[in-house]
């Protein structure tokens, strides 16, 4: 039977859940229930989230925690953290902890420019384009004015229009590259107007235009991180030994992207789970983040690390393209309150926070693997998890806990040690 469908959209929400619940899924009541108890009881607070996205029939919620005890620039913040993955926030809020006393986190918003680029073909010759091109300029600017109005009030707008020669890349392929600043919004929609707007009042016959879009690669909208500390303050007994191994680890990553990759992955625990916190586009980060790490033509660590005159630093460099205002940051009750946890922090206070999260995660990450293992932290959580898949209660869960204390956890052997308590 074709499970295909048309006009699905124009169905109610009940029905599309019918439709899924009776073609998809092994227990139509089962299903129905699972969406059931994911749905929010308050009707306005529903709708809200049914409105996010379309084809709405449930909602799918993370664990919202929060990290204590970060120093930014002298100020203290308690990091709100969106993710599913055990042992990031404990891993956090230990090494903000760890840093608090030693001058805390220091950062700094090196850029906040962003890019977009009007793609266009055009196969006659390139003087008299770009003699089109510096009679029009003008008017492409006086195109957006009614866009920019709003964003040149608070400070931004169109910082330069160029156009760009890339037939060397592809054959009659030249751009409208365009760089903006967005002030305290990510600006993807202001962007995307302003580009269309250009590209409409560009196009001619010979001019074919082929897109206008943002750029999600915003190697001039960056932030720096740091930490420095004497090294004998890094351990408690052997800081030189863990500052060397610190360092060795940053210098693997910069040579073998297999682990550069896993290394920055751990650093993207921190930096999307406030993204996410803050209701800003975990995809967009993401992507630009890891064309920066490739900027060389190699994939490298997005952390430093160094050893000068006995003092330790470790940092980080990060493109962030964020926003405080606009988008789902104002409209996200949880994102509003991450914000407000955050003291309503301005764009490039947030990335500042935001870098600081990473380089937390991968100090911590770094600090695990160059000393103890990292599945010493891990499994703890894991046999949490394990222990609530089985449906533990609490006396089982400290008996187990006691039970496997220093050992390898795995599924089977917390089944077995359950099996054992309940007989
Ligand atoms: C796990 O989510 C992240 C780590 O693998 C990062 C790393 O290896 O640096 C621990």
């Amino acid at each position: 039977m074709s499970k295909l469908i048309s006009g699905f959209s124009k169905l109610s929400k009940n029905e599309k859940i019918d439709w899924l619940a009776n073609n998809f899924t092994l227990s139509p009541t089962e299903t129905k229930n699972v969406l059931a108890q994911y749905v929010n009881n308050d009707e306005q607070l529903q709708q809200l989230h049914d409105d996010f996205i379309e084809n709405t029939i449930s909602n799918y919620y993370m664990p919202y925690g929060i990290a204590p005890n970060f120093i930014i620039n002298d100020k203290n913040y308690t990091i709100p953290m969106a993710i599913e993955e055990s042992s990031v926030v404990a891993a956090a809020s230990l090494v903000a902890k760890f840093w608090s006393d030693k001058g805390g986190f220091t950062a700094e918003v090196i850029d906040t420019q962003k890019v977009g680029q009007v793609h266009f073909m055009y196969e006659g010759d390139f003087e008299t384009l770009q003699d089109y091109f510096k009679v029009k300029k003008e008017r492409l600017l006086q195109a957006t004015d009614a866009i920019t109005k709003n964003m040149r009030k608070r400070g931004g707008g169109i910082l330069t229009v160029e156009l760009r020669d890339k037939t060397e890349e592809l054959a009659n392929y030249y751009q409208i590259h365009v760089t903006f600043e967005t002030k305290d919004s990510m600006g993807a929609n202001f962007i995307n107007s302003c580009l269309e707007a250009i590209a409409k009042e560009f196009k001619k016959e010979d001019i074919e235009i082929v897109m206008s879009i943002l750029s999600n690669y915003v190697p001039q909208c960056v932030v720096k991180a740091s930490v420095c500390c004497e090294v004998e303050k890094l351990h408690p007994t052997d800081g030189a030994l863990f500052a060397k191994k610190m360092q060795q680890a940053v210098a693997i990553a910069n040579v073998e992207p297999h682990r550069a990759v896993t290394h920055n992955k751990g650093v993207m625990n921190g930096i999307d789970a406030v993204v996410i916190a803050t209701g800003n586009d975990f995809r967009a980060v993401e992507a630009g983040v890891h064309a920066y790490a490739a900027k060389t033509g190699n994939y490298k660590s997005l952390t430093s690390c160094s050893i000068e005159n006995g003092m330790f630093t470790f940092s980080i460099e990060v493109p962030l393209a964020l926003g405080t205002v606009g988008g789902l940051t104002s409209t996200h009750p949880l994102s509003k309150l991450s914000l407000e946890i955050l003291d309503n922090p301005s764009a490039k206070e947030l990335m500042q926070i935001i870098a600081v999260a990473g380089l937390a995660q991968n100090y911590a990450a770094l600090r695990a693997l160059t000393t103890t293992g990292i599945q010493e932290g891990h499994m703890k959580m894991h046999l949490v998890n394990i222990l609530n898949q089985l449906e533990a209660n609490q006396q089982e869960k400290e008996w187990v806990t006691q039970q496997l204390k220093g050992q390898v956890v795995s599924y089977s052997g917390v089944a077995d040690a359950l099996q054992k308590i309940r007989a």
